[in-house]
């Protein structure tokens, strides 16, 4: 079975393949009158389920849209409106959906649900984001560094504010595609130890640094994401709010990076929080090619699943 689950446990010659693939797929749409479906239509007869246990607008679309191009169907599901929500095991879910659908891909709070989901499915699980790690946004992320920039392998990467689910696949993927990382943001909220160690043994240059004008000298790439994760209590909001503030990312933090630096954000954002208005909309920003890219990444991953 061919899950699609975390970066640093797939293949680096299949990430390179999947994003080669996507590089490939989105150019073949270039130019391509909305509404059109991709000349090939490798997901025909197939029905992937796209299960939500949190909000989604980026995932949920571009997983739906992606789907739909290649010519499969898809079903958006409610974590809360499903069994699933009222005390059903994630195994038997990940049992009955089997008997239905090709593929399943699922956004959910513990790690330990989407591993259950992929020990018990018989069709491929996708991770569409864990309290943990959001591998398909990196996917997206790695896509359009290149797409801009070219090669990533040996750039620097900084990563500034909340050492959260993001930033571990991000860690991940320094380690897969070969590019240094250095986060900056305060002690207690560090990116976890395992997603550093993994980056470190892959041989990348790993770095903390809490001086976040120091970090981003020499920076290729600056990234950042909300203070506040979906999975963080509401209570945790104003402390991290103070210990985060100095690592916003603003027009003077962006201006000590490289001239040709770009920006990096998931989103959703909080505007004038963890980056300024001034620097989202600026010239390094490259936040909506990013989004459109997660449509892209997503088609290569759900090809590559599904061995289409
Ligand atoms: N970046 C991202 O995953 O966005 P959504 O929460 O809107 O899916
Ligand atoms: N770190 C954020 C990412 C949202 C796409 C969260 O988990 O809420």
């Amino acid at each position: 079975m061919t899950h699609f689950l975390d970066l640093h446990t797939t293949d680096p010659a299949a990430l390179r393949q999947m994003i080669d693939s996507a590089h490939a797929m989105k150019a073949a749409r270039n130019g391509l009158p909305r509404g059109t479906r991709d000349a090939e239509q490798p997901l025909a007869g197939h029905m992937v389920a796209l299960i939500f246990e949190k909000p989604s607008t980026r995932t949920r679309v571009s997983f739906d849209v992606g789907v739909r191009q290649m010519g499969g169907e898809t079903m958006v599901l409610s974590g809360k409106e499903m069994q699933l929500g009222h005390g059903e095991t994630i195994a038997d879910t990940a049992r009955v959906l089997s008997r239905y659908v090709d593929l399943i891909m699922i956004r959910t709070f513990d790690e330990a649900s989407l591993l259950e989901m992929a020990e018990h499915a018989t069709v491929p699980v996708i991770n569409g984001l864990t309290n943990r790690t959001h591998p398909c946004q990196i996917m997206a992320d790695v896509m359009t560094y290149e797409e801009h920039r070219g090669p990533i392998a040996g750039k620097k990467v900084v990563w500034a504010g909340d050492g959260n689910n993001v930033c571990a696949s991000f860690l991940h993927a320094a380690g897969q595609f070969g590019f240094d990382f250095t986060f900056t943001g305060p002690p207690t909220l560090d990116p976890e130890d395992a997603a550093l160690k993994f980056a470190r043994e892959k041989g990348v240059r790993v770095t903390i640094e809490r001086d976040p004008a120091v970090a981003v000298q020499g920076a290729d790439l600056v990234v950042t994401d909300t203070w506040v994760s979906m999975h963080d209590p509401e209570s945790a909001k104003e402390r991290r709010h103070n210990q985060l503030r100095p690592y916003q990312v603003n027009a003077a933090l962006m201006n000590r990076a490289k001239p040709d630096a770009l920006f990096m954000h998931c989103l959703p954002a909080h505007r004038n929080d963890e980056a300024t208005s001034d620097v989202m909309d600026g010239p390094h920003s490259v936040i909506f090619d990013e989004a459109e890219n997660r449509l892209h990444a997503q088609k290569a991953v759900l090809r590559w699943c599904l061995g289409v």
